[in-house]
């Protein structure tokens, strides 16, 4: 059942240790109570080595993630990047998913996690496309009953363990009806965004997407995708839609670091326009030429590992 191959080492509360040696107690505090925060960072190879993708990005929303969970990191942003760096480096592969989390370790039990210290790792390791091999024909999606939490109960702009709970049974729910992914819908019912990814529509050329007020993690893909509608002159708003609005689009995307720039090619058995997805895959090649260090344009959002 082990899907991930293990790599020589990961960071851990300052160091870097063996893989096997990055053990936790059962009652580390995070574990019960899913006081975490994370991020999702992708490392690619590029002509000049290893980069990682919009690393200082990645490590001030995880720095925001903590504050909004008043949990205090024992480490700044440069710090935090030169641990990804350093990881990289020391498990020498060039493309990998990597992985901040900061919890709340072994010390007390019960809701105040104030009392157990924040323990820090970070951790790298080799994930193929997240959404599996879908990018030429579009991948099959279903809109969840499950509802995205809301922020006055768990903020989807931080990037909480906690929150993945409402996306891991939304995720279920997609898989076991025989879909790929979900779409959830915010408790106004305006769509929101998938289990791990935000989500675009492309209606007559106009491309769109919920704002953060919709209750979104503000995705660092998403803003990357942003930028390349304005490089490419799409016009392009940030608004809610409903539904029935993706049931008409002529072009759905999803955007995440695990997943890059997914098109949907069904929701509920509607098939999304025409099956073919031009606007999606101008962004999807700006996208890869971008993380594999192929688009000078967009090169200072590469951190070089070497
Ligand atoms: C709930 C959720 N929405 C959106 C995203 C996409 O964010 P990003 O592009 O920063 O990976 C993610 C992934 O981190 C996520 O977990």
């Amino acid at each position: 059942m082990v899907g991930i191959r293990p790599l020589k080492k990961i960071w851990l509360d300052g160091r870097l240790v063996d893989w096997d040696d990055a053990r936790i107690h059962v009652l580390t505090h995070g574990l019960h109570y899913g006081y975490a925060v994370f991020e999702g960072i992708r490392c690619h190879d590029t002509p000049k080595g290893p980069a990682i993708f919009r690393l200082p990005e990645h490590n001030d929303r995880f720095l925001n993630s903590a504050k909004i969970y008043r949990m205090k990191i024992p480490y700044n942003r440069s710090e935090l990047d030169q641990a990804c760096i350093d990881l990289v480096r020391a498990n020498g592969i060039p493309e990998t998913y990597l992985r901040p989390i900061a919890f709340s370790g072994y010390g007390e039990m019960g809701l105040d996690p104030t009392k157990s210290a924040i323990q820090v790792a970070v951790i790298n390791w080799v994930w193929g496309a997240y959404l599996g091999d879908g990018v030429d024909q579009g991948i099959r999606a279903t809109v969840s009953s499950w509802m995205r939490m809301d922020s006055r109960s768990l903020p989807p702009q931080a990037k909480c363990a906690a929150n993945y709970a409402n996306s891991a049974l939304a995720k279920m729910q997609a898989v076991s009806s025989g879909y790929d992914e979900a779409i959830l819908l915010n408790g106004s019912g305006m769509v929101a965004e998938g289990p791990g990814e935000n989500i675009f529509r492309v209606m007559k050329d106009v491309v769109s997407t919920p704002p953060a007020s919709s209750g979104i993690l503000r995705g660092i893909t998403r803003d990357s995708v942003i930028q390349f509608l304005k490089d490419e002159h799409l016009t392009f708003h940030r608004t809610d839609f409903t539904r029935e609005e993706l049931f008409t689009s002529d072009e759905l995307f999803y955007t995440g670091s695990a997943a890059g720039v997914m098109p949907i090619r069904e929701v509920d058995g509607r098939p999304i326009g025409t099956g073919s997805y031009p606007i999606t895959k101008r962004l999807r090649l700006r996208y890869e030429a971008a993380i594999h260090g192929k688009a000078p344009e967009y090169e200072s959002w590469l951190t070089y590992t070497r």
